[in-house]
């Protein structure tokens, strides 16, 4: 009899270890299903439930157990530990049957959750490719700076028209792919932008430019200030948001960065070096490109297969005239330099946009470097940006030509770089 009830005590021991354990599993369950991405409210409800029977399982226990331990006659006690042992085991069974119907449960439809998500991510970027496709892969934004020194010459009529003053006299009516006004935010810019940043984690090869005179807000538009960041840090946090199987981002020095942090670090770096010549239009004037770029390699679960995909942020050095800035010396043949990569950039886009078979890529270092990224296979933002002062007309007359030339060009549908599936255990390994 004695060995009987120090087996049942045994047993009862056993049951509570058992009931913690499924407590356990109940609460990392619990909590992998919140972080996944639902909130079904009838699942919770089930959770509960069976939260709730399970404590009221380990009551009952708690109840056999104290009545195991009272005093007992020995074969009334017997009689007892028996009906206790069947009460026990049977209450045992429906603990683990509600444990793991929470864990069945739970997984399933985190995985349907999961890969409904996962579809119609697919489904929206898919459909966003073949509106650009429709539409051209270059697009033109127009942008004029905030400058509270004077007034706006320019009007906005309605998001993709701007009205201008024209030198000769009169006014005419621009079309841009969006034209954003001197109260345009960096979020509104960057809602037009992001989802051709996004493409390049299709496998496109994807450029994003700012072109205008120094000052027009070039920088402001890329960078912005850390208070107000513009699309390059945009840009790289949505990456790193979207890549949950990132590879490897190399940039133009093939450094490898791990964070956005680190990244936006390499682009200050790459900031202080440039070389800002104190020209008399503007002592901040940046008379160099700034070229950043990002190798985008990404998986897609679903298709199993890798793109490559290539994201190059360009800070255009300014776009003035030479004379204007009166330069001399190291800094004229610096503006010469310039110059000539500007008018090869416009040269470029003109060869593309008549269909030459002949594309100049070759004629300045500026547009070799961006040779795969402006091609026939490659998607373009092209940011205009401008002065809203008439004090600045003539430039800005000349800057919207440029835009307006590039919106002439037609790429033609976009081409995906996409590596052949992967078997289904590639997932596991790491990156190369
Ligand atoms: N949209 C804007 N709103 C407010 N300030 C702006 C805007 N664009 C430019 N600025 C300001 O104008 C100045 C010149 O802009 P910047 O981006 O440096 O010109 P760029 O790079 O073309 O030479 C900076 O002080 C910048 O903060
Ligand atoms: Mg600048």
């Amino acid at each position: 009899m004695s060995e009987e009830l120090e087996e049942l005590r045994q047993e009862i021991k056993q049951l509570r270890e058992t009931n913690t354990n499924l407590e356990q599993q109940i609460i990392k369950i619990t909590a992998e299903r919140d972080s996944g991405r639902q909130n079904a409210a009838d699942e919770s409800d089930a959770a509960t439930k069976l939260r709730m029977d399970n404590v009221a399982l380990k009551l009952k226990v708690t109840n056999l157990q104290q009545q195991l331990n009272s005093p007992l006659s020995s074969t009334a006690g017997l009689k007892v530990a028996q009906r206790l042992q069947g009460k026990l085991s049977s209450l045992f069974e429906q603990a683990v049957s509600a444990s793991k119907q929470l864990a069945d449960n739970s997984s399933q439809r985190l995985k349907d959750i999961t890969q409904k998500y996962l579809k119609e991510a697919m489904l929206r970027k898919e459909l966003y490719n073949k509106l650009q496709e429709l539409r051209g892969n270059i697009r033109v934004f127009c942008r004029v700076r905030r400058d509270d020194r004077g007034e706006s010459i320019l009007q906005f009529p309605s998001k993709s028209e701007l009205v201008v003053p024209k030198l000769q006299g009169g006014k005419e009516t621009l079309e841009f792919d969006r034209a954003f006004g001197p109260n345009a935010s960096q979020e509104e810019v960057f809602e037009d932008t992001k989802p051709i940043v996004m493409s390049c984690v299709d496998g496109y090869n994807v450029c994003i430019m700012a072109y205008g005179q120094t000052g027009s807000g070039k920088t402001f538009t890329m960078m912005g200030p850390d208070n107000n960041p513009g699309v390059n840090p945009r840009a790289i946090k949505e990456l790193f948001d979207a890549l949950c199987i990132t590879k490897r981002s190399s940039i133009l020095a093939r450094l490898n960065v791990s964070t956005p942090e680190d990244l936006l670090q390499f682009i200050e770096i790459g900031n202080q070096h440039r070389s800002t010549g104190a020209t008399k239009m503007n002592t901040d004037s940046s008379r160099s490109h700034l070229l950043l770029q990002i190798k985008v390699q990404g998986f897609n679960t679903i298709t199993r297969a890798t793109t490559y995909g290539k994201l190059t942020l360009v800070d255009l050095a300014g776009s003035e005239r030479v004379s204007k800035t009166e330069a001399s010396g190291d800094r004229l043949v610096e503006a010469a330099a310039i110059n000539k990569s500007l008018t090869n950039l416009g040269q470029v886009f003109r060869a593309l946009a008549s269909g030459s078979p002949h594309i100049p890529y070759r004629n300045s270092k500026l547009t070799h470097l961006l040779q795969d990224s402006l091609g026939g296979d490659a998607k373009v933002a092209m940011f205009v940006n401008t002065s809203p002062l008439e004090s600045n007309l003539s430039e800005t007359s000349m800057t919207l030509s440029f835009g307006q030339n590039i919106r002439k060009v037609e790429l033609g549908p976009a081409k995906r770089n996409t590596g052949p599936p992967r078997p289904k255990d590639a997932l596991k390994r790491k990156p190369k």
